[in-house]
């Protein structure tokens, strides 16, 4: 399956269709539709049951996207968030000069790396070297004359008004995380949590990415679910493991993500984050190769606390009321990302299935095989006839009951078969028919997405 074949499915089936379309669009920008939106919901309403409302010590918050400039400087996202940043002098098309580097060494599986090579601060004239030595020409043009390399910051900057006349720069988000950090003294003095605890918010987060790619993969607006993980320092290996765990299982008994398509994976020295003393990466083997799906866990250690502390001279420390002992915890982070989580579920879901149907022709049909508490839609409400009026009142009366408690659709034109093969597409568990027999014995014939096995139940015993 290549992305394409997803692009098309998502397109057809409104899961998430290009933004900004009567205007040509807006590069890497994508509204997600009726099916989109509500796998997302599913998706981040299982992360927050699993994470804070069945566990006790990890609390919800939601903070401002919006925040104080200096939480930015203290954080060293100001400093450090960049990429490198080259130009193809012929054609003008502009590359992140790590990409292409790691690009060709995958390629050509050379694991010889530029002379002080560090991806985001490797000095311009080691990579040019680089490059000229190893004849890694322009992906667009073929030419070989590139022009330095430049850091640029992946933040989004806006104007703020201060007063009527005057403006401050502010900067969207580019993680959720620092809106925890700087609250963690507003929470802890006003919670009972006792360290170790977690907290998690779910929101938008933005970055000027220069080349976001692979549909909804990498965005420039997307929405992430994060904790951070307080702990006493020392235990924050300990607590690295149960997240790592957590984290796969998450992804697989949760969201039901095929565990033979994921990996774990350590960073490499030269790729962790300024913040980070160790980061494990859970992948999933995308169509055009590994990529990571989520952080399971990024040891933070004290650094963001101790940034915050020292900028904002508020003391971050925590007074442990069991041994007294007073610290600065360490910070474990699993972040994942949901706008991702999506398309994953999405690649995951996607088959296509050819079967022999009763009257032995070969048919090919798209099938989604999401599991019932992700699928966008639990039930569809499917009366045979449209024009027989006892039927569709019985139909819309079943549909009433069910859209009670689940997400349902109720869908009366065209033939039964063409409205199964829709809802396959849409990857609905199963379909619900109403017809004459259930008039006269209140049953209805509910056919498995999976299987197309179909039975005849009580309209009472319909659930999931
Ligand atoms: N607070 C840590 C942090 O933000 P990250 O590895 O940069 O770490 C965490 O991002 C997760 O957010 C990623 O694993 C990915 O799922 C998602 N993510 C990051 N950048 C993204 C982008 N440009 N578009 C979509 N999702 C993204």
């Amino acid at each position: 399956m290549n992305l394409d074949t997803i692009v098309a499915w998502s397109k057809r089936r409104w899961f998430a269709y290009p933004g900004s379309l009567i205007y040509g669009g807006l590069a890497n920008a994508w509204d997600f539709g009726p099916y989109g939106i509500e796998l997302k919901r599913n998706i981040k309403n299982i992360w927050w049951k699993e994470f804070v409302q069945k566990r006790p010590n990890i609390i919800g918050l939601d903070a401002q996207i919006l925040m104080n400039t200096k939480v930015w400087e203290a954080s060293g996202h100001v400093g450090w968030f960049s990429d490198p940043l080259i130009d193809c002098k012929k054609c003008k098309n502009r590359f992140r000069a790590d990409k292409l580097i790691e690009d060709y060494m995958e390629k050509k599986q050379d694991t010889e790396f530029p002379n002080n090579w560090a991806a985001e601060k490797t000095p311009s004239d080691d990579v040019l070297e680089y490059l000229k030595r190893k004849n890694i020409k322009c992906p667009s043009c073929g030419a070989l004359d590139y022009s330095d390399v430049k850091q640029f910051n992946l933040m989004f900057k806006t104007q703020q008004w201060v007063l009527e006349d005057k403006s401050a720069d502010v900067y969207l988000r580019p993680e959720t995380a620092q809106g925890i950090f700087v609250n963690f003294k507003n929470i802890t003095d006003s919670t009972r949590m006792r360290v170790p605890f977690g907290i998690a918010q779910v929101g938008k987060a933005f970055r000027n990415e220069i080349s976001p790619w692979n549909f909804i993969f990498r965005q420039r607006e997307f929405e992430q679910m994060e904790i951070e993980y307080f702990v006493e320092p020392g235990k924050d290996d300990e607590a690295m493991e149960m997240w790592k765990k957590d984290s796969w299982d998450w992804w697989t008994n949760k969201i039901w993500i095929n565990p033979e398509n994921m990996r774990m994976r350590e960073h490499g020295k030269d790729e962790l984050s300024h913040y980070s003393k160790g980061t494990f990466d859970v992948e999933y083997k995308f169509p055009w190769g590994w990529g990571e799906l989520s952080a399971a866990g990024a040891n933070r250690t004290d650094y963001d606390l101790k940034q915050h502390q020292e900028h904002s001279g508020v003391n971050m420390q925590y007074n442990d009321p069991k041994t007294g002992k007073r610290y600065i915890p360490y910070v474990i982070e699993p972040s994942f990302g949901l706008t991702r989580a999506v398309l994953t579920a999405m690649i995951d879901a996607h088959d296509e299935e050819t079967y022999t149907d009763p009257q032995w022709r070969e048919q090919t049909r798209v099938v989604a095989r999401f599991h019932p508490d992700v699928a966008p839609i639990k039930f569809a409400v499917l009366p045979l006839m449209e024009k027989k009026t006892e039927i569709m009142e019985m139909a819309q009366e079943i549909f009433a009951k069910l859209s009670d408690k689940y997400m349902c659709e109720f869908d009366s034109r065209w033939n039964i078969g063409k409205r199964y093969r829709r809802q396959d597409e849409i990857g609905t568990p199963y379909c619900i028919t109403v017809d004459y027999d259930s008039l006269e014995d209140g049953t209805v014939t509910i056919r498995d997405r999976d299987t197309m096995e179909q039975k005849r139940i009580k309209v009472e015993e319909i659930s999931l």
